[in-house]
């Protein structure tokens, strides 16, 4: 089967490739836009973009009751086993070779306390290298920044970006980091699920159908995609 990707809100991606199940940025309990009920899932891996509580979310109790490996930055990979979670950590640059594919951790620009406030590291994006060839990149939460571009010289059939503004790239930035990274097609990410994120993402489309050679799609929560279609 084909790499497909669910959107279930906010940042948290449910992928199924080549039979495995991968759950991104778990933030479901607390979501007001959450398309899944954290005891109904159970992934093989969680990815964790970094350490604020919108993104770590739900991993521990997913990852102790299913058994999932984590796999996210050293420092949190560090935090999590702590507290009982298998975790495989990383740093930027790096990439690993998975039953899934090969995943790289990819710069991203952001913060990262633990919601303890406990180093978590830096920051990050995932870059996936599917086993039917399908390449996705998740930015995660970040600004812009020009490497985006040396990111995309690699392939991206498919980017998830953030367009929220205030705490990651907003619409206009995101806009400018899908013409450096020239994914085939692009889905917007971590906007309307509180006030200060609020988003016209149907807009924000329009002007990357209009303006960049990528195709925008913008998903409900719940809502799936094939990378490939
Ligand atoms: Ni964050
Ligand atoms: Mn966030």
């Amino acid at each position: 089967m084909s790499t497909r990707v669910q959107w279930l809100g906010h940042s948290c991606l449910w992928i199924e490739t080549d039979g495995l199940k991968l759950l991104v940025d778990p933030f479901l309990s607390g979501n007001p836009k959450a398309a899944a009920d954290p005891d109904q899932l159970n992934p093989d891996y969680i990815f964790v973009s970094h350490g604020h509580g919108d993104h770590v979310g739900d991993t521990i109790m997913i990852a102790k009751k299913c058994g999932a490996t984590v796999i996210c930055n050293y420092e949190i990979s560090q935090w999590l086993e702590e507290r009982g979670v298998k975790a495989h950590g990383m740093q930027h640059g790096g990439g690993f070779g998975f039953p899934f594919g090969r995943v790289k951790l990819t710069l991203a620009f952001h913060g990262s306390a633990l919601p303890d406030g406990s180093n978590g590291g830096n920051p990050c994006g995932f870059h996936w290298f599917f086993k039917d060839g399908a390449k996705v990149y998740d930015a995660a939460d970040t600004g812009l920044f020009g490497d985006m571009a040396l990111i995309g010289e690699e392939g991206v059939d498919l980017a998830f970006l953030p367009i929220g503004d205030n705490y990651t790239m907003g619409p206009d930035d995101a806009l400018r980091a899908v013409r450096l990274i020239k994914p085939a097609a692009v889905v917007p990410i971590h906007y309307g699920t509180f006030g200060l994120i609020e988003q016209d993402a149907a807009e924000w489309a329009r002007q990357v159908a209009a303006r960049t050679a990528s195709r925008p799609k913008v998903l409900q929560p719940g809502e799936w995609l094939d990378v490939r279609p």
